[in-house]
């Protein structure tokens, strides 16, 4: 049994990744290369909170149409980028106001005109079937109440062929109940 309703749980998570701050790069340091960093503006590295490096396992070619879900400051959407040249686009989609509008200004700070930001669900992607070649996402399905429906908007807006690169958390336990009661551990 669900321990947050969808509502209560959205907002927490808004409430969260509103308000977060950082003035260290620790979480990228750890996942992406010292030149991958260098081509960033320096918001884009502080606020990296994802679990891992999608970009590095996704192949992106040049032209390719890529979607980063939960895209938070923009560190893979602006990597993805960079990638698929400008020939390519990327939509960086975030539910929560003032983490899209990080992307958006840092994508802004490195120049990137390939780079589209959409505010809104991963559960209700604003995007049209079979309109991108690459799904990213880092650190966000774990977020979501409705994990089966975030995958299968994935798969309705990639093309046949398409490809996802996702890095996320597992649970290799189950965690105890007052883990499962914290507002503070639903939001990561
Ligand atoms: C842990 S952060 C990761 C951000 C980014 N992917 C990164 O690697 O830095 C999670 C992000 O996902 C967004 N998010 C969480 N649940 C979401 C949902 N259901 N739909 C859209 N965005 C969501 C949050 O607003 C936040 O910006």
């Amino acid at each position: 049994m669900p321990y947050f309703r969808e509502e209560e749980a959205r907002a927490i998570i808004q409430d969260t990744y509103g308000h977060v701050r950082s003035d260290r790069a620790a979480v990228a340091e750890a996942f992406y290369a010292p030149e991958e960093l260098a081509r960033l503006p320096r918001g884009a590295a502080e606020l990296a909170l994802g679990v891992g490096h999608p970009v590095g396992h996704a192949a992106l070619q040049p032209g390719e149409v890529v979607l980063d879900l939960g895209c938070g400051a923009g560190i893979d959407t602006l990597l993805a980028a960079f990638a698929v040249g400008p020939g390519g686009r990327v939509i960086g989609l975030d539910m929560t106001p003032e983490m899209a509008e990080r992307t958006q200004q840092h994508a802004a700070a490195a120049d990137l005109a390939n780079v589209e930001v959409r505010e809104g669900l991963i559960e209700e992607i604003p995007l049209s079937d079979a309109s991108v070649d690459v799904v990213l996402s880092n650190g966000v399905l774990n977020l979501s109440t409705r994990k089966s429906r975030a995958l299968a908007e994935t798969m309705r807006v990639l093309r046949p062929g398409g490809r996802v690169s996702l890095s996320d958390l597992i649970l290799t336990e189950a965690l105890p109940e007052d883990v499962l009661k914290s507002p503070a551990a639903l939001a990561g």
